[in-house]
């Protein structure tokens, strides 16, 4: 029998796994696909034989996310900043641009409004625990009442209300502002230190990591050796207080302690026997993934950067509602080209999956010119991400509670149910959603485990 078994080699199980083993534990991870990484991926996609890599998954690494950074430093992989020298642009409700260094250009009144619920939304998230934001004295109130509400509650001006609101909603937990409460749209800001990270691009997607960020859980995996198994989707768990008996592909393996290091979404995917308590089940039947198509253009130069042009630009009225330049490091690939990446969140990509492939492609292209004019029109290569279409993931970027369920059952998804263990980002407090809250997670985890084996 081993000491653990750990289900999923994303971040949080190959981080897991690699402080367990260690630490002198014998440890096995299974993983569904046939590459680690989970929701990190890079891909190659082109002209054949003149295909370039893109970052299909997560990619960009923040100064406040030191359990990241240390991980990366510790792996010997190195980073690289986003390029972001020039002007920023922001489209208006009637589609005209604006160029924009530091303001957002809006009527004066407008920003001022802004600034205004950007503090109000600061002052929360400065007195949420992100680690227990059920504990705040409001948060039941706060949990009742949807972010959009709270927002309109506090300001009648709809563009600054549309402005605080795509960067919870549609740039991060990729819900319409409707679909979550103000206490989660809190967690999102505390997660990340403050709002204003979230809003500061030059901040939140500071670096990238040279060859991808899925090199963390490549190297991690490589530090694992044969202790990674692929192709292992575990389908049936029977525990007692004694350990678990997994099956894969109709192997039985047995362990102590067992880690599902999967998205509150996909516990249920396995049968579990004994079921979980209903609290349990009741707990993650309330998550539930959001939805953002991450769409990349490259083309034959980055024309942009020439116009004085950083790529960043925000319009929450255009179906591309945020835009940055995510050319790879020339260094790193000499190759001149230059891509843009954009996203088309919520129920902007509910409409989007309706469209055909091409009539999508045509019109994600027509929101990039609109920023960009008819140059963003023909790329050599497009790309976009299927998250929402893989089983193993279904959504993008993470999971988050309907209205409700962050303060009624937020403290659930974390705790062990007799041998078996629970994590992933989405139920990070710091690094929320992000790879450093799976990093962290798997350092907590490793430390439950450390304790529950005695070791
Ligand atoms: P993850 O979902 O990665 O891992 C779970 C693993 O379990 C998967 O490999 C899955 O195949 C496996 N699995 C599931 N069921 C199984 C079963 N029954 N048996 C065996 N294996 C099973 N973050 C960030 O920090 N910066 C960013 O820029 C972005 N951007 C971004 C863009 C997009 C498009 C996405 C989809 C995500 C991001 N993120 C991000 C989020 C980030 O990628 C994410 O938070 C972490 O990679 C999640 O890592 P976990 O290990 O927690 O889960």
């Amino acid at each position: 029998m081993r000491d653990v078994i750990i289900v999923g080699a994303g971040v949080t199980g190959l981080t897991a796994a690699l402080r367990l083993t260690e630490a002198g534990h014998d440890v096995l991870v299974l993983e569904a696909r046939d590459r680690v990484g989970g929701r990190l991926s890079t891909e190659a996609h082109g002209p054949a034989g003149a295909e370039s890599d893109f970052e299909v998954g997560g990619q960009w690494v923040s100064p406040d996310q030191t359990a990241l950074i240390a991980l990366v430093e510790e792996l010997g992989l190195t980073t690289y900043s986003r390029y972001r020298t020039g002007d920023s642009l922001y489209v208006d409700t009637d589609g005209g641009t604006h160029r924009f260094t530091d303001d957002l250009p809006l009527p004066a009144a407008t920003n001022a409004e802004v600034d205004r619920l950007s503090e109000a939304l600061d002052t929360l998230a400065r007195e949420l625990d992100p680690d227990r934001p059920w504990e705040h004295p409001d948060a039941h109130a706060l949990d009742r009442v949807t972010f959009q509400a709270w927002l309109e509650s506090q300001s009648d001006d709809p563009v600054a209300v549309a402005m605080v609101s795509l960067f919870i909603g549609p740039a991060m937990l990729t819900k319409p502002a409707h679909a979550f409460s103000a206490l989660q749209a809190g967690l999102m800001a505390a997660s990340a230190g403050s709002f204003h990270h979230l809003v500061d691009a030059d901040f939140i997607l500071d670096k990238r990591v040279a060859g991808g960020l899925a090199s963390v859980p490549a190297a991690l995996a490589a530090r694992l050796g044969d202790r990674v198994r692929l192709e292992a989707d575990v389908t049936a768990v029977r525990w007692n207080d004694d350990g678990v008996t997994v099956t894969v592909d109709g192997e039985l393996l047995t362990a102590r302690r067992l880690v599902l290091a999967l998205p509150p979404t996909h516990v249920s995917r396995i049968r579990l026997d004994p079921a979980l308590p209903t609290e349990h089940r009741a707990a993650r039947e309330h998550q539930s993934f959001g939805l953002v198509l991450k769409v990349q253009a490259e083309y034959d130069t980055a024309f942009w950067r020439e116009a004085g042009l950083s790529g960043t630009g925000f319009a929450p009225f255009q179906l591309v509602h945020e835009i940055y330049d995510n050319t790879t490091d020339v260094a790193e690939t000499g190759s001149g080209y230059g891509t843009l990446v954009g996203f088309v969140s919520d129920v902007h990509a509910d409409e989007a999956l309706r469209w055909s492939a091409e009539e999508r492609r045509a019109k994600v292209l027509a929101s990039m010119a609109a920023y960009f004019g008819d140059a963003a029109l023909s790329p050599r290569t497009y790309v976009e991400s299927t998250w929402h279409d893989q089983e193993l993931t279904g959504g993008a970027y993470g999971t988050s509670f309907d209205v409700g369920g962050l303060s009624r059952w937020g403290a659930v998804l974390r705790q062990p149910v007799g041998p078996i263990h629970f994590g992933s980002s989405d139920v990070a407090g710091l690094g929320f959603q992000h790879v450093d809250g799976a990093v962290r997670v798997g350092h907590d985890l490793a430390a439950e485990l450390a304790t529950a084996l005695g070791g």
